[in-house]
C-alpha cells in the first residue's frame, strides 16, 4: 500500500507555463494513484490578483489538455478542493503574511516553496519567506532551472538561497534524473554483476549521449536566445546523464553517496584549452527546412531572437575524463533543436574483438552496442554478432531489444511526479547538490568564452536533419559515427 504524504506545496509561478504544463498534472497523476495524495494541500502564488475561484478556472482553462487521455471530472474536482491561491508579489512582505495565514499550522508538517519563476525572484522570495516566519526545519525549497548563466551568477543564488536554507533543505532540478530510463540506468549498472567489468577503458571505446529534440524554441525565443543550447541542456540534463554512466558505484543509494561519487565524475572531465575549444566543440543553429514533413522557419525568424543572433540551438563536443576507469574513453555529447527526430539516448560502443577468428572474406566483426533509450520509448538494445543463418560463416548483426514498457506493465510515472513526490518525501538522491552544480558551470565555462572570442558564428543545418556536417566530423576523426549513420 502506497504511504500517505501530508505537505504544503506553494508554487510560486503558479500561474506560469511550468505549473500549468508540468506541476500541476504531476500532482493530478499522483493523486489519481489512490488515497496518499489527499493531504497533500497546493498553493498556487503569482502577482495576479485572483480568488481561489478565478484561479481554479484558469487552471480547468489551461491544465487539462496536459492530461491527454487521463482527464476526469470527478478526479479533477477532488484534486480542486485542495487547490488554493494567495496573490503574492515576491518584493512585498506583507503578501507572505498572507500566504502564512493560508498555510497549515503544523511547523512540523512538510512544506514544500517550489519556485518556478525567473531566478532574479529567488532571492527576494527566499527572504520575505524567512522574514514571514514561514522557513521551519520541515521546509523545503525546490530551485527550477537556470540557475544562473555561468559560474558566478549561480554561486550568487546558490548563497542567496543557502543563506535561509540549509543544503539538506534545497531540491535543485534537473528533470531528466527523474526519468524513469536514468533511474534504470542504476539500476542496470549496480544491480547487475555483468556489466561492471566490462565498464571501463578496457572494452568501452566510447560512449555517445544524443538528447534530440523536434521542438524549435517554441513562445521562449527571448529567454532562449539568452540562453542556448550549452546553457540550456548541456550544462545540466547532458553532464547529468554522463555522470550516472560513468560515475563509480556508490556504497549506497543515499542522496550523499551517489552525489559524491557524481561529483568526482564533473570534477575529472579535462577542461578545454582554447585551441580544444575549436576542435573539440560544433556549435549549430538551425534554418528554414522541415520536420516530421511540415515546414518550419529557421531560428533567426522565431519570435524573440534579435537578428544577427549567435545563439547555438545545437551543440555536439568531445569531453574527456581524466581517471583511471575512463582515461582516452571519449564521451560524445550532442543536442539540438529542430532535429530529424526526438531522440535520447546513450550509446555504449564496445572495442571489437582483439583478434578475429573468421576468414578475411567475412569481414572482422563490428563492434558491440548497448543503447539505453529514454525517449521516445524507453528501452534497453544490445547489438550483437550473429551466424547469418545457411551454408557457411558470415556473420550478421543482430539486436536484442527491451521496451521497459512492456516488461513492467506499471504505470510510468512523469518526471515530475516523481520528483515531486521525492521532495515530499524528503529524498535528495534525485537533485543536484550545489558543488555538482558549480562543478557543472566549471567545465562549461571556457566553452562559453572560446565561443564568445571567436568571429566564427555558429554552423548552419537545415531544420529536420541531424546538425551541421562539422558533427559526423567530430566522431568520424575518431573512427566512430553517430547511430544514425551506422
Ligand atoms: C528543458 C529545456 O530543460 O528540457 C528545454 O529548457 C527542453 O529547452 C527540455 O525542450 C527537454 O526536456 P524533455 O523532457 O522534453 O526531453
Amino acid at each position: 500500500m502506497s504511504q500517505t504524504h501530508s505537505a504544503d506545496l506553494v508554487f510560486f509561478g503558479g500561474t506560469g507555463d511550468l505549473a500549468m504544463r508540468k506541476l500541476i498534472p504531476a500532482i493530478y497523476a499522483a493523486s489519481r494513484g489512490g488515497k496518499s495524495m489527499d493531504d497533500v494541500r497546493v498553493i498556487g502564488c503569482a502577482r495576479q490578483n485572483l480568488s481561489t475561484e478565478q484561479y481554479h478556472s484558469l487552471l480547468t482553462e489551461q491544465v487539462p489538455e496536459f492530461l491527454g487521455d487521463s482527464f476526469d471530472a470527478a478526479a479533477w474536482a477532488a484534486l480542486l478542493a485542495r487547490v488554493s491561491y494567495v496573490t503574492v508579489d515576491a518584493a512585498k512582505p506583507e503578501d507572505f503574511a498572507r500566504l502564512g495565514e493560508a498555510m497549515h499550522p503544523d511547523v512540523n508538517r512538510a512544506r514544500v516553496y517550489y519556485l518556478a519563476t525567473t531566478p532574479t525572484l529567488f532571492t527576494p522570495i527566499c527572504q520575505n519567506l524567512a522574514a514571514a516566519g514561514l522557513v521551519t526545519p520541515a521546509s523545503r525549497v525546490v530551485l527550477e532551472k537556470p540557475l544562473g548563466r555561468d559560474l558566478a551568477s549561480s554561486r550568487t543564488i546558490n548563497d542567496a538561497v543557502g543563506a535561509i536554507f540549509a543544503e539538506h533543505q534545497i531540491y535543485r532540478i534537473d528533470h531528466y534524473l527523474g526519468k524513469e530510463t536514468v533511474q534504470n540506468l542504476l539500476a542496470l549498472r549496480f544491480g547487475n554483476a555483468m556489466f561492471e567489468p566490462l565498464w571501463s577503458r578496457a572494452w568501452i571505446r566510447d560512449v555517445q549521449i544524443t538528447i534530440a529534440e523536434q521542438v524549435g524554441v517554441g513562445g521562449r525565443g527571448e529567454f532562449y536566445d539568452n540562453t542556448g543550447a550549452l546553457r540550456d541542456m548541456v550544462q545540466n540534463h547532458l553532464l547529468q546523464l554522463l555522470c550516472i554512466v560513468a560515475m563509480e558505484p556508490p556504497a549506497t543509494i543515499d542522496a550523499d553517496a551517489v552525489r559524491d561519487e557524481k561529483v568526482q565524475v564533473l570534477r575529472a572531465l579535462k577542461p578545454y584549452t582554447l585551441a580544444e575549444v575549436q576542435s573539440h566543440t560544433v556549435r549549430g543553429q538551425y534554418r528554414a527546412g522541415a520536420v516530421a514533413a511540415k515546414p518550419v522557419p529557421g531560428y533567426q525568424d522565431e519570435e524573440g531572437i534579435t537578428s544577427g543572433s549567435r545563439t547555438e540551438t545545437f551543440v555536439a563536443l568531445k569531453a574527456e575524463l581524466a581517471n583511471w576507469r575512463w582515461a582516452g574513453v571519449p564521451f560524445y555529447l550532442r543536442t539540438g533543436k529542430r532535429m530529424e527526430q526526438r531522440l535520447a539516448e546513450i550509446v555504449i560502443n564496445f572495442k571489437q574483438v582483439p583478434h578475429s577468428i573468421f576468414e578475411s572474406s567475412v569481414g572482422a566483426p563490428e563492434n558491440n552496442r548497448m543503447i539505453i533509450r529514454l525517449q521516445p520509448d524507453e528501452g534497453l538494445t544490445l547489438q550483437l554478432q550473429a551466424k547469418t543463418p545457411g551454408e557457411g560463416m558470415k556473420l550478421q548483426e543482430i539486436s536484442l531489444n527491451l521496451n521497459f514498457a512492456d516488461t513492467a506493465k506499471a504505470r510510468r510515472q512523469e518526471a515530475y511526479e516523481r520528483l515531486l513526490i521525492e521532495v515530499i518525501q524528503g529524498r535528495l538522491t534525485l537533485f543536484v547538490r550545489r558543488d555538482e552544480q558549480e562543478a557543472a558551470w566549471k567545465w562549461v565555462e571556457p566553452i562559453m568564452a572560446g565561443w564568445d572570442a571567436s568571429p566564427e558564428p555558429p554552423k548552419p543545418y537545415n531544420a529536420g536533419t541531424w546538425g551541421p556536417a562539422a558533427s559526423a566530423a567530430l566522431v568520424g576523426r575518431d573512427g566512430s559515427t553517430w547511430p544514425e549513420e551506422s
